[in-house]
């Protein structure tokens, strides 16, 4: 074989085994990557014991039954948390309007991130600002880790060092849980009333 040809050789079965190989790539099962990705459900939720803002305990259990609606942040924040938690309070109120039975089964739940400075009293001098029937929660510092991670929150302190003070960053995700505590849906801080009062009566009406 002249020098060529070899070479011709060599790119021919390059291109022979390369096209085989992508062939399998396409052909075989997709590689199974984590239990998130293979359900088709999102694994968010979970477990929590914490303080509402009465002093009373409040679990996830008792919500069983119920929708919830619940958002984590604090009640120091400038702008986000309170476009949150008024954007679900809105969305309750249009729901309320259009579909009472469906409204009444669903509650608002804001749990803190600052627990430091979110306590019973801050979150009772808080919670009216917003829905009458929002549930505020704070609690030890482990149990609001462990209410975070149950719901994928993430969260830290940014220390702001002209002011002395601190805000803190953390996901800004509104979701909705169902009946059976399980992830339904979850909204974005920039979603509109609206949308979330659709959402809420597309998942309650069936
Ligand atoms: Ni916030």
């Amino acid at each position: 074989m002249t020098p060529a040809r070899l070479g011709f050789v060599a790119v021919l079965a390059v291109l022979v085994l390369g096209g085989g190989w992508l062939a399998w790539q396409k052909l075989r099962p997709p590689l199974i990557i984590g239990p998130t990705t293979t359900s088709g459900t999102v694994e968010i939720g979970g477990p929590f014991e914490l303080t509402d803002q009465t002093g009373a305990r409040r679990s996830d259990e008792e919500f069983r039954g119920r929708y919830i609606l619940i958002y984590f942040g604090y009640t120091y924040c400038p702008d986000v948390c309170p476009t949150s938690l008024l954007a679900m309070s809105r969305a309750l109120q249009l729901l309320s309007a259009r579909a009472p039975e469906a409204a009444e089964q669903v509650v608002p739940v804001f749990v803190t991130v600052d627990p430091e400075r979110d306590t019973v009293e801050a979150l009772a001098a808080y919670a009216p600002s917003f829905h009458p029937d929002l549930v505020t929660l704070t609690g030890t510092p482990d149990e609001i880790a462990a209410a975070a991670k149950a719901y994928r929150i993430y969260y830290a302190k940014a220390e702001d060092a002209s002011s002395g003070t601190y805000l803190m960053d953390h996901s800004s995700f509104i979701y909705l849980m169902g009946p059976d505590g399980a992830y339904l849906a979850h909204f974005s801080h920039l979603a509109q009333s609206e949308d979330i009062a659709e959402s809420l009566e597309r998942h309650i009406g069936g």
